[in-house]
């Protein structure tokens, strides 16, 4: 890419478009390496082709019912001249030959600490599965369903009381920082994709682990040496 061009999105959304709003408004900063260009939906009246309208952004509805949907989608990414395919909230499963178009180009959002929990209703099931971590992830999308190499996540704690309600707003909190984010490191030219590993450079530091649920006065008596 050449210096001072920044990264072109095209951002496939289905549905609400908080994640599209992220991306958009990150793009809106002057110093943000990447803005989108595109968004395509496949429901007519996404309020996410709304967003992308009101930010000033092409937006089109792609018919799902002729056939060739992903070749008519691929298409269009490549007339508008995208570097980045972003899924946010697209509610299809990319066929291989889509997949491998656009191969180790395409990212996705997902609102769950993948491998667990992939497909949909990703928050219910972690409630229901009783965990105290969840979280959200960033991923390169692969041949199959949510199962493409791990850019970044972000890991929330699941409180006593919560619903799939709750737990889904405390997550995408999570996911407005993680996208964002990950595309810059792309856009900066810091993501490396090694097999399954993907290598983010000045990536270092430890993080602060937490212990899920917080137990107040109560001490953990774990050994540190
Ligand atoms: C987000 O929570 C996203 O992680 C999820 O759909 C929601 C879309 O919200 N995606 C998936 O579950 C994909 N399997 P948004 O339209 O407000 O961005």
């Amino acid at each position: 890419m050449s210096p001072g061009r920044r990264l072109r999105l095209a951002v496939l959304a289905s549905g609400r478009g908080s994640n599209l709003q992220a991306l958009l408004d990150a793009g809106k900063e002057r110093s943000y390496p990447a803005e989108v260009a595109l968004v395509l939906s496949d429901k007519v009246d996404a309020a996410t082709l709304r967003r992308a309208r009101e930010a000033g952004v092409a937006a089109e509805w792609i018919d799902p019912g002729p056939p060739g949907l992903f070749g008519r989608i691929g298409e269009r990414i490549e007339k508008a001249g995208a570097d980045l395919v972003c899924c946010a909230g697209f509610m299809r499963i990319l066929p291989p030959e889509f997949v491998r178009r656009f191969a180790g180009r395409i990212l996705n959002i997902h609102p769950s600490l993948l491998p667990s929990f992939p497909g949909l209703h990703a928050q219910r099931k972690a409630v229901r599965a009783g965990v105290r971590i969840a979280g959200c992830t960033v991923h390169f999308i692969d041949e199959g369903v949510d199962t493409g190499p791990v850019l970044l996540q972000a890991a929330v704690p699941v409180l006593a009381g919560d619903d799939e309600e709750s737990l889904s707003e405390r997550i995408l909190l999570y996911e407005h920082q993680i996208y964002p984010l990950a595309v810059r490191l792309i856009a900066e030219g810091r993501v490396r994709l090694e097999g399954r590993r993907v290598h983010i450079e000045g990536a270092g530091g430890e993080g602060a682990g937490f212990i899920s649920p917080p137990l107040g006065g109560v001490p953990a008596h774990g050994k540190t040496s």
